[in-house]
C-alpha cells in the first residue's frame, strides 16, 4: 500500500484529531510528579478523551494492548503499560497519547524528567527531542524518507547517543499506523519522496548505549538490552505545498533554535 494523500476534508478532521492529542499531553502534565502511578496517569488520560473530549483512546485493545496511553520509563523504549508503579525522583517518562475523533488519528508522545534526572536520562531526553525536530524541519514535498533517516541519525550519533532500529515513525490517518514506514536512521536521496496532503509521523527512540532492544514477556513493554537510558518524543506531521504543518503542536514547546522553517 503507498502512501494515502488525504483531501482538504481529510487534513481538517487530521487537525482536529492532533489538537486533541496535543491537549492530553498538556491536560496531564500537572499530574506528572512523584509519587503517581503510571496506571493513574492512563486513567486520567482516558476519562478525559472519552468524557471531555468524545473521542477514543486508539491504544486502548488496539492489537490487544490493555490500556489507553504508553508511559515508558527510563530504560524502557516504547511501548510501556501503565501499571502499579509510582513514578519517583530521578525517573524519566515518555507519555505517548493517540486519539480517534470523527474517523481520524493523532499521535505524539512527550518525555517528562521527576525532579533532577541523572546526565545521561538528560542527554536522551534533549538528544531525541532535537533529533525529533531535526527531522522534522526538512519535511517539504520532494524530501526523500532518507533525508529525515539521515538527518536523525546524524544528530544523535554526534551526540554520542544511539537511534533505535526496531520501531519506525508511521503514515497516519484513518488508520492508527499506514504506509508509509518512517526509518529514523538511513541516507540521504535513498527512499520515498514526500508529497502534499500525506501525514506520517516521526517519532525516534534514542539509547544512551547501544540500540538493541528486547520486548518483555508482556509482549509489549520494549526496554534497551544493555539497560541504558532511552528518549523518545514523537508529532504528527501534514505535508504542505510550502513545508510542513505540526498537527500536534503544543504551545509549552518552543522549537530548538536550528528550526528554520517553522508550520510554512
Ligand atoms: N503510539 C504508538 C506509536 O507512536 C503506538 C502504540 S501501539 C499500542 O506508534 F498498542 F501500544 F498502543
Ligand atoms: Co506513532
Ligand atoms: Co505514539
Amino acid at each position: 500500500m503507498a502512501a494515502t494523500i488525504k483531501t482538504p476534508q481529510e487534513q481538517e478532521k487530521m487537525r482536529v484529531a492532533g489538537k486533541l492529542a496535543a491537549d492530553v499531553l498538556d491536560m496531564i502534565t500537572p499530574y506528572v510528579k512523584a509519587g503517581v502511578s503510571t496506571e493513574e496517569l492512563d486513567q486520567i488520560c482516558h476519562d478525559y478523551i472519552v468524557d471531555v473530549q468524545n473521542a477514543v483512546p486508539a491504544p486502548l485493545d488496539y492489537k490487544g494492548f490493555p490500556k489507553s496511553i504508553c508511559t515508558s520509563v527510563n530504560q524502557v523504549v516504547c511501548h510501556g503499560i501503565p501499571g502499579p508503579k509510582k513514578l519517583k525522583k530521578g525517573d524519566i517518562i515518555n507519555i505517548d497519547v493517540t486519539v480517534i475523533k470523527d474517523g481520524y488519528h493523532g499521535d505524539t508522545s512527550k518525555m517528562f524528567a521527576i525532579g533532577k534526572a541523572p546526565i545521561a536520562s538528560q542527554k536522551v531526553m534533549r538528544v531525541s527531542w532535537e533529533a525529533m525536530w531535526a527531522g522534522i524541519d526538512i519535511v517539504k514535498p520532494g524530501t526523500r524518507l532518507g533525508d529525515i533517516g539521515e538527518v536523525i541519525q546524524r544528530h544523535t550519533e554526534s551526540n554520542h547517543c544511539s537511534v533505535v532500529r526496531d520501531f519506525c515513525g508511521h503514515g497516519i490517518g484513518a488508520n492508527f499506523h499506514e504506509d508509509p514506514q518512517v526509518l529514523h536512521y538511513g541516507r540521504r536521496g535513498t527512499g520515498m519522496k514526500l508529497e502534499a496532503g500525506m501525514c506520517f509521523t516521526i517519532e525516534p527512540m534514542v539509547n544512551s548505549g547501544r540500540p538493541e532492544t528486547k520486548v518483555l514477556p508482556d509482549n509489549w513493554t520494549a526496554v534497551t538490552r544493555d539497560r541504558s537510558m532511552s528518549g523518545q518524543w514523537e508529532h504528527t506531521l501534514l505535508v504542505t505545498p510550502t513545508g510542513y504543518e505540526v498537527l500536534t503542536f503544543r504551545s509549552d514547546e518552543v522549537p530548538p533554535s536550528f528550526v528554520r522553517n517553522f508550520n510554512q
